[in-house]
């Protein structure tokens, strides 16, 4: 290429490239407004809801705080709180049927947000000061160091489980309770949670999760593991339904 040419050709580059950059530019600017349209338009439907909730509280004379609670949590990070409102009582049975009272070791709960499932655990039986609560969510650990201040409450991530409860705990759990959206997250991170469960574990102990969805949230078949699944509780937003892994 000669010498005029080339300079031709790198005036072309150079002006395309600042076309890209304006591009750049525009499309940044747009983004930010959408996120802020979006941000103002979430607080509105959150205010709003919870306008509802608080009128139903008044006709009704009942108090709904941990619904609304969850409500703000779920508005500000949906994918991480992965429900609308705490889970029904009956939902919360149904979880802690699977858990023998009398079994010896710690009962881990992954997720317990307000704690339903935490306190249908304790209505069957486990005795509170056995509980190990691992929740993200500070507003949620708040309220559960209140109504369980027995239990020993880990404000963590609990796909790190094993780093925060393998010094922890002092014996082998007898049994760990999700109510983690397990279903948000990739199979391969799904399946680290439920081998490193099962290394805190006792043999044959539950691992005992709740999904919304269909189907299971971890494989069927998988090796080395046994599987049950609940009926679906209709009684509960969204119906939902209840499989128990174990370790053959
Ligand atoms: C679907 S809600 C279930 C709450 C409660 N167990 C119930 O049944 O109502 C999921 C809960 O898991 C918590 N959570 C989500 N990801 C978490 C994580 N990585 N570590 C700890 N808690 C988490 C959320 O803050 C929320 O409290």
């Amino acid at each position: 290429m000669s010498l005029p040419a080339l300079r031709t050709f790198e005036q072309r580059i150079e002006r395309q490239l600042r076309l890209l950059e304006l591009k750049k530019t525009i499309i940044e600017r747009n983004i930010g407004r959408h996120i802020r349209l979006f941000e103002q338009r979430r607080d509105d439907i959150g205010k709003r809801i919870e306008d509802q909730i608080r009128q139903f509280e008044r006709k009704r004379g009942i108090r709904l705080d941990d619904e609304v609670r969850f409500i703000r949590s779920w508005i500000e990070r949906p994918l991480s709180i992965g429900a609308v409102t705490p889970s029904s009582k009956m939902l919360a049975r149904a979880m802690a049927r699977y858990v023998d009272p009398h079994s010896d070791g710690p009962v881990v709960e992954l997720g317990p947000g307000t704690g339903p499932v935490t306190a249908a655990l304790v209505e069957a039986g486990v005795d509170p000061s056995r509980l190990v609560l691992v929740e993200f969510n500070p507003a949620f650990c708040r309220i559960l160091r209140t109504r369980y201040p027995s239990a020993t409450l880990v404000q963590g991530d609990a796909y790190s489980m094993r780093r925060l409860l393998e010094t922890l705990l002092l014996q082998p759990a007898a049994a760990v309770v999700s109510g983690l959206p397990l279903v948000t997250k990739p199979m391969r991170q799904r399946l680290r949670l439920i081998r490193d469960a099962f290394d805190l574990m006792l043999p044959g102990a539950p691992f005992v999760q709740f999904t919304y969805s269909v189907a299971s949230p971890l494989p069927r078949r998988l090796s080395g593991f046994s599987v049950e699944a609940s009926e679906r509780i209709w009684m509960n937003i969204p119906p939902a339904r209840v499989w128990v892994y174990r370790k053959n």
